[in-house]
């Protein structure tokens, strides 16, 4: 078990290295962060390395000392997304010789991409990888001396283990929403998914340590806390993920404690329990489903049938009623015929989502489903794609119109010209009249509905 931790003396020389780069005055850092919510995550330890070693932030790259751009290697969009903004970079680098330019995230993972990359932008300095963040301090201090471009990468998917650091440095980017990384990786390997290649191995950090953090958050005044982890039901610290979020929503105080992203075939009734029991858990479920047809998802090496998906959503809105569910799909994976389709739209209805994220395929080097024969052309995708978004859509409208009338509890997230605008512990957006701070609770009358949005007013 030790052995997927950094050590401690280990981290300690790195914050050394960051304590020295210090003295140099005025530097500023700028970090582009593409992806999900563990790259924000990641950024967010990133920036506070970067802190430590006395660079201030900013987001104006012109201002920048050093520029770090983190990633996201999910969809081919999102990768072309990262490149073209580090295309961008050439000219600055042109005009500041000093400035130093890093890759970091999924995308340095992929040894095809990295290579393509280092020979494209030949004014990128480093790449890391996404177990690497720890070195973050030796990493500048080598590019600021060193005659060749720095590699930083581990070989993935990290053996048996892959590496922890605990101990390091955050500069959150909001003083009432936190988001708190409880496990990295994922052993699933669903046959379209890059995540396990890029990530590594399942490895869980120490309950002790989530819950300190978490309260540590709590005791600052956050109020709303997202556990993090590409499926947190397999969490293997030294307690299980149910006790773990029972725990974590446990300490005194009213907030909103979130998690992120859990696996129908993992998602146990324990955990349907604690949503249930544990006011400060939000009554919200993200339960992707990805396909609501059997031959798919057993091509796609989910493990659940479309029947035993049905069975927990609908013990999820039977136990917690009201709770919001949401869920992902994935529009187009390859040998999708127009009848499996047609499942998916049957299950969207059957389920009711609050909220439905879709997307197209994207084929990802090196997986099994980018391999297969039958490829779904890009208009065929859009289409299916279309189709869902409009059910969906009349689906959301009918659920948010049961809410006109009714009394919710509201987390203000910004607050202009007398309008607030926050989330529901269900995470529905409301906007309202009121003059409710930033970061504090409001009672709101709902008085009217759109298909992802609610109004009203502070009562
Ligand atoms: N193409 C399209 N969508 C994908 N996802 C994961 N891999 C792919 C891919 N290759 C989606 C899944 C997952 C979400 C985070 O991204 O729906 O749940
Ligand atoms: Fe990817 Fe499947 Fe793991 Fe989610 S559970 S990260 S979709 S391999």
């Amino acid at each position: 078990m030790n052995d997927i931790f950094v050590s401690e003396s280990v981290v300690k020389s790195q914050l050394d290295i960051a304590d020295k780069l210090k003295t140099e005055e005025n530097k500023k850092v700028c970090i582009l962060t593409f992806g999900c919510q563990q790259n924000e995550a990641d950024s967010e330890i990133l920036s506070g390395i970067c802190e430590r070693a006395g660079y201030a932030e900013t987001d104006n790259p012109k201002e920048a000392d050093l520029i770090l751009i983190n990633t996201c290697a999910i969809r081919e969009h999102a990768e072309l997304k990262a490149l073209s903004r580090t295309g961008q970079f050439k000219k600055l680098k042109e005009q500041n010789k000093g400035l130093l330019i890093g890759v970091c995230g999924c995308m340095a993972e992929q040894k095809e991409r990295r290579e393509a990359l280092m020979k494209s932008y030949p004014y990128v300095d480093f790449v890391f990888g996404t177990d690497r963040l720890f070195m973050l301090p030796e990493i500048i201090k080598n590019a600021k001396t060193a005659k060749k471009r720095g590699v930083y990468i581990s070989d993935l998917p990290h053996g048996e283990f892959g590496i922890i650091a605990e101990g390091l440095p955050l500069r959150r980017n909001s003083l009432h929403k936190a988001k708190v990384s409880i496990m990295y990786g994922c052993d699933n390997f669903c046959t379209y998914c890059v995540v396990p290649y890029v990530r590594g191995r399942e490895r869980s950090r120490n309950s002790q340590a989530v819950l300190k953090e978490v309260e540590g958050l709590v005791l600052s005044g956050y109020k709303d806390i997202m556990l993090l982890g590409q499926n947190v039901n397999s969490y293997n610290g030294d307690i299980s993920f149910p006790k773990l979020l029972e725990k974590a929503g446990s300490f005194d105080g009213e907030y909103f404690l979130r998690f992120m992203t859990s696996h129908p075939k993992d998602a146990s009734s324990e955990l349907v329990d604690v949503i249930r029991d544990v006011p400060n858990v939000a009554k919200q479920f993200h339960l992707p489903v990805q396909s609501g047809n059997n031959r798919v998802l057993s091509a796609m090496n989910r493990r659940y049938t479309r029947e035993k998906y049905l069975e927990k959503a609908l013990e999820i809105k039977s136990k917690v009623p009201g709770i919001t569910m949401t869920t992902d799909i994935i529009c187009g994976f390859p040998t999708e015929t127009e009848e499996e389709f047609l499942e998916t739209v049957d299950i969207i209805k059957q389920v009711e989502f609050d909220m439905i994220f879709t997307f197209l395929y994207s084929p990802r080097p090196g997986t099994p489903a980018a391999k297969m024969d039958d490829q779904i052309p890009h208009e065929e995708k859009v289409r299916r794609f279309e189709l869902l978004s409009s059910v969906q859509n009349d689906i959301a409208d009918k659920i948010n119109e049961s809410y006109v009338g009714k009394t919710v509890r509201v987390l203000c997230d910004s607050f202009e010209n007398g309008m607030c605008s926050g989330r529901t512990s269900g995470n529905k957006i409301v906007n309202f009249t009121g003059s409710s701070k930033i970061g504090s609770f409001a009672n709101v009358k709902i008085t009217s509905s759109a298909a992802y949005t609610l109004k009203g007013e502070e009562i």
